[in-house]
């Protein structure tokens, strides 16, 4: 990442943000008086927000569980140094200009990428995409921050907070040529299903921030996730499975059989939850749906 020519980062916006898809807490809920300060990750006043968006005062289910991780000195010092220029604090309070941020270049968001190793790997060998990589958690923005410098890279964006609240108050529509979701949190148990986060809410939520015919990437080591991922993306009509039926037919953990799952394309490199999972001795699934120009009529 080289410092010659910083993005400019816009101005808030004043674009009323689309709240047709998941539910927004009412506005008192999230501008509250009794709201704390914001404050930075480090003492000194540097880092990114330890609370961008005041989240925790949302009534919602998240897809993340909040982690205690320390941040190395390498990790921390990226962050000093590189998140005014690189990062983005995901506040929910500004549309951004993703023109502007990445010189027109089309734009994917990777939600979760945890160190971000093939994040940065990604926007090496595709210089000509930009990537706007999210993450709640603190030491793998540190990690993508230092590994981008070190690649001299100037198209990947680090945004720190809740992916829910990027799509839903900080993209502009079809603002996306593509979303990938790679490993997501599995939530093995039956009790925290609703946490996973492919889901039917949330493809409406991404689905009119991608442009027509953009990719939704996602990929998973856990099957019962998969079939899940598969079902709900097959159901929802803004998005067509890229791999043509009937393809390669799977049978389920549940005995349903499934066809077209992708395999795994060329542009994504083994993440480092990938490659935990097949040590376990886990099936790789990879799903590449399209964003139709015209959802059907359901
Ligand atoms: C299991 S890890 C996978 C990381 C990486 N993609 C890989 O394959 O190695 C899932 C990541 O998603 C992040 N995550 C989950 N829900 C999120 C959300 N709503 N917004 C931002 N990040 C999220 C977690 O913090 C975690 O780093």
């Amino acid at each position: 990442m080289s410092n010659q020519n910083p993005p400019q980062l816009p101005a808030p916006a004043t674009a009323a943000p689309d709240t047709s898809q998941v539910p927004a807490p009412p506005r008192s809920a999230r501008t509250s008086a009794a709201k704390p300060e914001r404050t930075r990750m480090f003492a000194d006043g540097t880092g990114p927000a330890a609370d961008p968006a005041g989240s925790h005062f949302e009534r919602r289910i998240r897809s993340f569980q909040p982690r205690r991780s320390r941040v190395t000195t390498g990790q921390e010092e990226a962050l000093r140094r590189l998140w005014p220029t690189w990062g983005i604090d995901v506040d929910g309070q500004r549309v951004l200009d993703l023109d502007a941020m990445f010189g027109g270049r089309p734009v994917v968001l990777e939600i979760g990428f945890g160190m971000g190793e093939a994040t940065a790997r990604m926007a090496a060998e595709d210089p000509d995409t930009g990537i706007l990589a999210v993450d709640v958690h603190t030491p793998g923005q540190g990690n993508l921050l230092g590994l981008a410098d070190r690649l001299g890279l100037d198209n990947v964006r680090v945004a720190n907070g809740d992916a829910i609240i990027l799509l839903r108050e900080m993209l502009a529509p079809e603002a996306l040529a593509g979303l990938r979701v790679y490993f997501p949190d599995p939530w093995p148990k039956t009790r925290h299903h609703k946490r996973r986060l492919i889901q039917p809410d949330f493809l409406s939520l991404a689905a009119p921030r991608l442009a027509p015919g953009a990719l939704l990437h996602c990929a998973t080591d856990w099957e019962p996730y998969a079939e899940q991922m598969h079902d709900v993306l097959s159901a929802h009509p803004a998005f067509e499975n890229t791999v043509e039926l009937p393809g390669a037919a799977v049978e389920g953990t549940d005995g349903v059989v499934r066809h077209g799952y992708a395999p795994r394309p060329a542009f994504r490199p083994r993440t480092r939850f990938e490659g935990q999972g097949l040590d376990k001795g886990h099936v790789v699934h990879d799903l590449l749906f399209r964003k139709v120009a015209e959802p059907a009529a359901s």
